[in-house]
């Protein structure tokens, strides 16, 4: 078995931000929940994630996980002081442990397990993964004897200018015998250039340690600032990205799109330029999404269009097209066949198969049935300055333009909304309501004139 550990208390000084480094988001994830991920194949017996700064925030951003405890690392004095602070939860234990930077948030779970798999077979003191890089500058530098054992790892401020020149570093991703590190742990020292009790240190003092380079560097880019950040969002993207075109997604002008990982998607579906995907987001089979939409906690049953709009929270049944302009927001669920667009805003409504409602209207908290036509610009007038209020319209009903339904209010089935009208009663089915003024007509009549 292996326990997790997680650094996470650092405050992340250089992301320049008040919120803790490791919560930022990347695609729809925390960073830190991205490292958590990233242990799914090696099923730990426990996660102990080492939290300081604004620990609360971070705590609470973990709340629907199990298995996760917190240690608290009241003042960070690094790297290695914040693992001293798992000793007295692991005291005893056998385990090995996986430590991770919080910081790292695009390692695949193979990976972790390979680490794992390279440590317990060689029967290593510590394992650590490594890379070689082209551009090594920030990372600790990991220097090795013939046999490729780990003697030391010196920081990149601490480096000398001819080390500095070692582009083989450290990724701060680390699986070690709890055993043998328990015992060098409390004997660090912080005599370095940035007066911090370093995790590193402690590879001069076990043995046997192995690097095991990653063969795909991209996978520990670690986050220090927002250029890293966006960075890491890049390469979370085409990976994404490149994922969803393999399983037969069509994305036409595929940088211009972004889409969370949290995001399913089927064979067939088209997504067009400037469309963004997140959360949870589920889209069916044929559907054509785009250009310039943006969709969210979302779910789209087959062959349902979207163009130039904005959803969020919300579902819509098969064939439906929807936009250009049109808002839906908070628990819409359309049916099937409909048609919603044209400038049109949708809250908290229910829409039933085969209804239109295509010109320049607001539903909110409304239910409407099926093959219902709503005529350009009705509103349903929902909320009286202090609480909102529901509409109801029944199948087949027809509004029609620039009426007002004030809530609550309900039409029966098959009723006739005549254009202009500011409905404040209910409504039986059956029946054409025309609540306006009727028109008078003066012939002949002119400004100023006798009459
Ligand atoms: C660390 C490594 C470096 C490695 C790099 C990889 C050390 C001394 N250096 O450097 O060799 O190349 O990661 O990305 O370990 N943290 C705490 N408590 C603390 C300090 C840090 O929990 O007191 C956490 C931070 O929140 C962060 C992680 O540890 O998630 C790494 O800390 P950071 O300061 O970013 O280390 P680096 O300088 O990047
Ligand atoms: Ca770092």
């Amino acid at each position: 078995m292996v326990a997790v550990a997680v650094l996470a208390a650092g405050r992340g000084t250089r992301m320049r931000s008040n919120l803790p480094k490791v919560l930022h988001p990347l695609g729809g994830k925390s960073m830190l929940e991205r490292v958590l991920d990233s242990c799914g194949l090696i099923q730990p017996s426990r996660y102990l994630i080492v939290v300081g700064y604004a620990a609360e925030e971070v705590k609470a951003s973990l709340s629907h996980w199990e298995n996760v405890e917190f240690i608290l690392q009241e003042q960070q004095l690094g790297t290695g002081h914040a693992v001293q602070q798992l000793l007295p939860a692991l005291q005893g234990s056998d385990e090995d442990v996986l430590v991770l930077n919080g910081d790292v948030p695009l390692l695949r779970q193979e990976t972790l397990q390979q680490l794992l798999q390279t440590h317990q077979s060689n029967r290593n003191a510590a394992t650590l993964l490594t890379a070689q890089l082209d551009n090594p500058q920030g990372y600790g530098r990991v220097f090795c004897d013939e046999n490729n054992r780990v003697q030391e790892i010196i920081e990149d401020k601490d480096c000398t200018p001819e080390q500095k020149r070692n582009q083989r570093i450290n990724a701060g991703i680390y699986c070690f015998n709890w055993n043998k590190l328990s015992k060098i742990l409390p004997h660090l020292s912080a005599e370095n250039k940035q007066q911090e009790y370093y995790l590193t240190d402690v590879f001069t003092s076990l043995s046997p340690v192995m690097a095991m380079d990653v063969a795909d560097t991209q996978e520990i880019v670690g986050i220090n600032h927002r250029k890293h950040l966006a960075d890491a969002y890049r390469i979370l993207q085409e990976r994404i990205k490149e994922q969803w075109l393999l399983a037969g997604v069509t994305l036409v002008d595929a940088d211009s799109i972004t889409i969370d990982d949290t995001v399913e998607l089927s064979p067939d579906v088209v997504i067009e330029p400037q469309t963004h995907l997140r959360g949870k987001t589920v889209v069916a089979s044929g559907c054509r999404l785009g250009p310039g939409s943006l969709i969210e906690n979302s779910q789209l049953a087959e062959d349902v269009s979207v163009f130039y709009s904005v959803l969020t929270d919300s579902t819509v049944e098969t064939g439906t097209r929807v936009g250009p302009y049109a808002h839906l927001r908070g628990n819409v669920n359309v049916g099937a066949g409909c048609r919603v667009g044209n400038f049109v805003e949708m809250k908290n409504t229910q829409l039933g198969n085969g209804s239109n409602t295509s010109h320049l209207s607001y539903l909110g908290d409304a239910t409407l049935g099926e093959q219902v036509n709503i005529g350009a610009g009705t509103i349903t007038a929902n909320y009286d300055g202090q609480q909102k209020h529901q509409t109801h319209i029944g199948s087949g009903c027809k509004t029609g333009s620039n009426s007002v339904l004030v809530a609550p209010v309900t039409l029966g089935n098959d009723v006739t909304v005549a254009a202009g009208s500011v409905v404040t009663d209910d409504v039986p089915s059956d029946a054409l309501v025309i609540a306006r003024s009727r028109q008078i007509v003066k012939p002949g009549w002119r400004l100023n004139s006798d009459q």
